[in-house]
């Protein structure tokens, strides 16, 4: 059984053409997320790629971005880019000669910029999920079939190698067919709490944690098995944050948000990190959000306890599960095949660390004596397969670079650089619309499955094409 990926995990790239005029990319959407691919284009990917133009309702986070950028660019002022608000985009696009724009902007707008943007004539790349809803799967498949543009969608958790290496194990054949897989994943009481201090917790705006979150997920088992959901049973609730089952609880007299609340774990005051407090406390007086709500107050319509059940197309069966309130954050994935089995365990943060004052850390290094790892569940990851009738064998997982798993840089060189590539990539990880289509289809369909109680055949849905259509190749075997 052959478990090395070689260099295929991180993939090599010639230099560009020293003439070669650099690729023009508008910023949609200047939040956190924007930070990465900002850093990338000022950065390691300036060479290749400019940015030309900043899009937000926002103007304080676009200042800071531009501020930003000058510094990366060592301009010794702010970079002076162009600002356009969302009603722009398609002067943006005319005037500053944009060829693709980036969208990092809240879940429920993806689908409205990226079919502006491809009839505009740019490309687009865009932040999972692809879109929130039946509606805007059909507006981006409209839009991709009328111009014949580029949609790539930065599914980053392909690239980590440890995901990357269970999709090498798969496709090699080493675990034969695959009958079913188990997935569970854990975010705990600071990430997972994050959704329900931010627009995540209004499903209008995120989908849900079914749609904003296990996209991601889902991604990752279509492509680590190549197939294509088609049925989809889900059950789920708010069952801990909320204001009812604080109330439940006995948690009476929540402050109304995090900032100048100490001694609460479940506050965030954004005070505490100069980004934070650029980007959001400094930015509310323009549109009035604020990003450290108390997960207990009133208003959230998402779930943090969610189940789900995926019929695939050639037989496997998806049993799921998505907690927000952990103790721990981390997950498992067993993948049963007719001649082995996969199981991938990752634990990302074993536990979260209170200073004196019961306030939860967001730096554990910054503690006197550092970061204690907890010797019961220290953070790491094992891949292993195991074939009948013999004992585990446990796959060397590659470095990574960079964050979310060592995926994101990885990813950026992908984007940025791919016709610099050497060699094709065995693992297929760049993922189109059709890709995005498929990953949102389980989450939309779990979404319906929970209003309705039953199951939701994925054609049911028409999001506007045959997700099978161009179907992800089969692993070999
Ligand atoms: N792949 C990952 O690991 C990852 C991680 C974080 C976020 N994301 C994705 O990035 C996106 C942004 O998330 P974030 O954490 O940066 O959120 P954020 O709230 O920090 O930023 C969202 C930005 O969108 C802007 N916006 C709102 N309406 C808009 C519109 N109509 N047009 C343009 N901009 C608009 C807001 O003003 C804000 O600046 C989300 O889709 C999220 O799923 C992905």
């Amino acid at each position: 059984m052959s478990t090395r990926a070689g260099t295929g995990v991180v993939p090599q790239f010639v230099d560009p053409p020293p003439s070669r005029p650099r690729h023009r990319y508008a910023m949609a959407g200047t939040g956190h997320r924007a930070g990465m691919y900002v850093a990338a284009l000022t950065g390691e990917h300036a060479d290749v790629g400019e940015i030309v133009a900043w899009l937000d309702p926002n103007p304080a986070r676009m200042d800071w971005y531009d501020a930003e950028a000058g510094r990366a660019l060592g301009l010794g002022r702010p970079a002076g880019l162009p600002r356009y608000t969302p009603d722009e985009l398609e002067v943006m696009v005319a005037e500053q000669r944009a060829d693709t724009v980036i969208i990092t902007s809240v879940d429920h707008t993806h689908a409205e910029l990226a079919d502006r943007a491809l009839r505009a004539g740019a490309d687009v790349i865009v932040e999972k999920p692809l879109t929130t809803d039946e509606d805007g799967c059909r507006a981006i498949t409209q839009a991709v079939a009328d111009t014949g543009r580029d949609v790539m969608v930065t599914f980053n958790y392909r690239y980590a190698p440890r995901n990357s290496m269970l999709r090498h194990v798969i496709a090699s054949g080493a675990i034969g067919e695959v009958t079913s897989m188990h997935f569970e994943w854990a975010l705990d009481t600071m990430h997972g709490a994050d959704y329900f201090r931010r627009w995540h917790r209004e499903k209008a705006n995120s989908g849900g944690l079914l749609v904003h979150k296990a996209s991601h997920h889902f991604d990752l088992v279509n492509w680590w098995i190549g197939d294509v959901p088609a049925k989809v049973y889900a059950s789920g609730a708010l069952r801990f944050y909320g204001d009812k089952n604080a109330a439940a609880r006995g948690m009476s007299g929540r402050p109304k948000r995090g900032t100048g609340t100490q001694g609460d774990p479940f506050c965030l005051d954004l005070r505490a990190d100069p980004r934070l407090d650029a980007l959001y406390l400094q930015a509310e007086h323009h549109d009035g959000y604020r990003r450290d709500q108390d997960p207990f107050a009133p208003g959230i319509t998402i779930e943090d306890n969610m189940a789900v059940i995926v019929d695939y197309r050639r037989g496997a069966t998806l049993t799921y599960s998505l907690n927000a309130h952990s103790p721990w954050e981390g997950y498992r994935v067993s993948v049963n095949g007719t001649t082995a089995r996969a199981e991938l365990q990752v634990v990302e943060r074993g536990f979260i660390d209170l200073d004196q004052d019961g306030n939860a850390l967001l730096d554990p290094s910054a503690m006197p004596g550092g970061f204690v790892q907890d010797p019961l569940r220290p953070e790491g990851e094992h891949l292993v397969v195991q074939r009948h009738w013999h004992r585990a064998e446990e796959v060397a997982i590659p470095d990574g670079i960079g964050g979310h798993g060592g995926g994101d840089a990885i990813l950026l060189k992908d984007l940025f650089r791919r016709d610099l590539r050497v060699g094709a990539d065995p693992l297929r990880r760049a993922a189109d619309h059709l890709d995005g289509l498929r990953a949102v289809a389980v989450g939309i369909a779990a979404n319906q499955s929970l209003v309705t109680g039953r199951p939701i055949l994925v054609d049911d849905l028409a999001l506007g094409m045959d997700i099978g259509a161009d179907a992800p190749p089969r692993p070999s075997r």
